[in-house]
């Protein structure tokens, strides 16, 4: 049995086309279904459908053998204990601060709202400034405009979000793009059938 974690929205989306190359075709479509395990046209193949940053946990653990997720949410959730094989080059943006479009640049002490926690601890003490980060969920363009925080962290594609509650980015942090991520053991025990799959990927990626 192989297992393949991905998450609902942007990366399923995105990874339909991948996985069909590689003649993995769902069966039931998260859209629709409630069913958070997705049977496939083979027996043996299975997609759990999770949420995107739970990605690592369970290909780490090997509640998944293989996994989808986003270089943010691999940086953030920092695991020595993930093969990362491949860049997918899906579900692309840049992991940047934001400030509001009148704020001065950015110095002294300053509160950061942020899901990136770790990430941003690590960005902001790397440059030498004192960042205290507040954790949120979502909706972390609020933060400045609400007076939570001077900045924010988050990943930026169209900049609309930012544009549309008065911000603007500034720092580029990383460029982001999904990758494959496979359990340890996995890669070991299941190499005759991850081994294929990868080699299929690439192949898909290199004619794009
Ligand atoms: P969670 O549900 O765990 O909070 P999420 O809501 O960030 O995660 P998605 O919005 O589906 O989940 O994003 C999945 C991944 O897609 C992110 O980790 C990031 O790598 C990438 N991503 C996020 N926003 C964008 C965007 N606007 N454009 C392109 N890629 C994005
Ligand atoms: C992401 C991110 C930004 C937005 C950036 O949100 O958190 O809000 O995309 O994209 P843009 O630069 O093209 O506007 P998403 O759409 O995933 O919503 P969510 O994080 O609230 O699920």
């Amino acid at each position: 049995m192989l297992t393949i974690a991905v998450s609902k929205g942007r990366i399923y989306d995105d990874a339909l086309p991948l996985l069909a190359e590689a003649n993995i075709i769902p069966i039931d479509d998260p859209k629709t279904s409630r069913k958070l395990i997705l049977r496939t046209n083979h027996d043996d193949v299975k997609l759990v459908i999770i949420r995107a940053t739970d990605v690592p946990t369970f290909v780490e653990y090997g509640a998944a053998d293989l996994g989808i997720a986003g270089k943010d949410v691999l940086i953030e959730h920092q695991s020595d204990n993930l093969y990362e094989p491949l860049d997918l080059k899906i579900a692309c943006c840049k992991l940047m601060t934001a400030a509001p479009t009148d704020a001065p640049e950015i110095s002294g002490r300053i509160r950061v709202a942020t899901k990136y926690v770790k990430t941003a601890e690590r960005y902001f003490a790397g440059k030498g400034i004192q960042a205290e980060i507040i954790k949120l969920y979502g909706a972390m363009e609020l933060a400045p405009i609400v007076g939570l925080a001077d900045c924010i962290v988050d990943v930026v594609d169209t900049g609309n979000t930012l544009r549309a509650n008065g911000l603007e980015p500034r720092e580029l942090i990383m460029n982001i793009s999904s990758r494959l991520v496979v359990n340890k053991a996995s890669m070991k025990m299941k190499h005759q059938l991850i081994q294929p799959l990868i080699d299929q990927f690439e192949k898909t990626l290199a004619q794009r």
